[in-house]
């Protein structure tokens, strides 16, 4: 495989895998309208800046580029909050823009695509796997629950094959600090801690009696640059996961596979910066869940796929790439 298109690819995620693909010598074709992405992640790369449901478009990037042979999908909106406010333009782009786009690939003859999923999906549960029932909790969760649902049909009834990437809580940054999180505030446990500890804040700890190891709440963390490894042993095994004659629709987690407690973060984090983090013990807010992590089993099967980076180097990536990251998103 030479050539992929990255949809969303100057965002976090679709920026790290277009790295990722370069270092492997795969090259990125980016699409991306830069909603929320950074022209500064895609300088110096193949890009075309756009709508992914603009079929003129995505037609002329396989005119001009008729070696693609798979797509990457990580265009979408994910902010949940906003999801609850605008549930329409949540649908509109996750929904009716993804099946814009599945639409031109088809006619352009690109049969293989590989999802951005999300981990959102599913309830609460320890060790869950692909087959363990959904449970999208927002409007972003159910417009990803959504689309998954409409891609599996698709697969049914057209050459389309598809393997969904259902990632767990992205953290970290590309090892080289070519990209990172665009945003200085990311809502996830991580996110809010490094905020916290920036502004010599205690972290809450929300909730300490949930039915977990320690009490305290579960979340599981897959580094960044894992995820975009993930990306290249799927589009590289692409046909041997989902061949023509089986299945053409497949789901496969990507995450640690152990969890993380928010003690065990906070210990993590401690270890990172060498100092203790000042936190406090709070009850838990409405709608807060006691957590999931996954099994990762058919990743490791089929993608031979084991996560590299420690939730440790999670930590210290995020926060090194917090240093430069005004060096790089110049009007910051
Ligand atoms: N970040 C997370 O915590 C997380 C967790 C699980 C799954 N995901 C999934 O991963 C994918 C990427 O997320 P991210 O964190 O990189 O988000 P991001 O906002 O950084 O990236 C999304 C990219 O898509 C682009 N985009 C949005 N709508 C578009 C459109 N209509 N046409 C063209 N480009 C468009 C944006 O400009 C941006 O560059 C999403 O599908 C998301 O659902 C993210």
């Amino acid at each position: 495989m030479t050539k992929v298109l990255i949809a969303g690819g100057a965002g976090f995620i679709g920026s790290t895998v277009a790295s990722a693909c370069l270092d492997e010598g795969i090259e990125p074709v980016i699409l991306d309208d830069l909603s929320t992405g950074r022209p500064e992640f895609v300088a110096d790369r193949t890009f075309y800046r756009g709508d992914i449901a603009d079929g003129d478009l995505v037609d002329r990037i396989f005119r001009d580029h008729p070696d693609i042979e798979a797509a990457i999908g990580c265009a979408a909106r994910i902010v949940v909050p906003e999801s609850v406010a605008d549930p329409i333009g949540y649908y509109d782009t996750n929904v009716t823009k993804g099946l814009a786009l599945v639409n031109h690939l088809l006619r352009n003859g690109c049969h293989r695509f590989v999802f951005s999923g999300s981990a959102a999906i599913y309830d609460s549960g320890q060790a869950i796997t692909e087959d363990a029932p959904l449970k999208p909790l927002s409007p972003y969760a159910r417009t990803k629950a959504a689309f998954e649902g409409a891609l599996e049909d698709i697969t049914g009834g057209s050459p389309l094959r598809v393997i969904t990437l259902r990632y767990f809580n992205p953290i970290g940054a590309d090892p080289k600090l070519r990209t990172g999180l665009q945003t200085t505030r990311p809502t996830h446990a991580l996110g809010v801690m490094i905020d916290r500890y920036r502004a010599g804040e205690p972290y809450p700890v929300t909730g300490t009696d949930w039915p977990t190891r320690d009490g305290s709440g579960i979340r599981d963390y897959v580094h960044v640059q894992d995820l975009a490894r993930a990306h290249i042993a799927a589009v590289r095994r692409f046909d041997t996961v989902v061949p023509e004659s089986g299945p053409r629709y497949l789901p496969i987690n990507l995450g640690s596979g152990n969890g993380t407690t928010v003690f065990e973060l906070i210990r993590a984090f401690e270890d990172v910066t060498g100092e203790p983090l000042a936190h406090h013990l709070a009850d838990a807010r409405p709608g807060d869940i006691a957590g999931a992590y996954p099994a990762i089993d058919r990743a490791r099967t089929l993608l031979d796929w084991n996560p590299e980076h420690s939730l440790q180097e999670g930590i210290a990536a995020a926060l090194a790439w917090i240093k430069i990251r005004h060096t790089i998103l110049k009007d910051e």
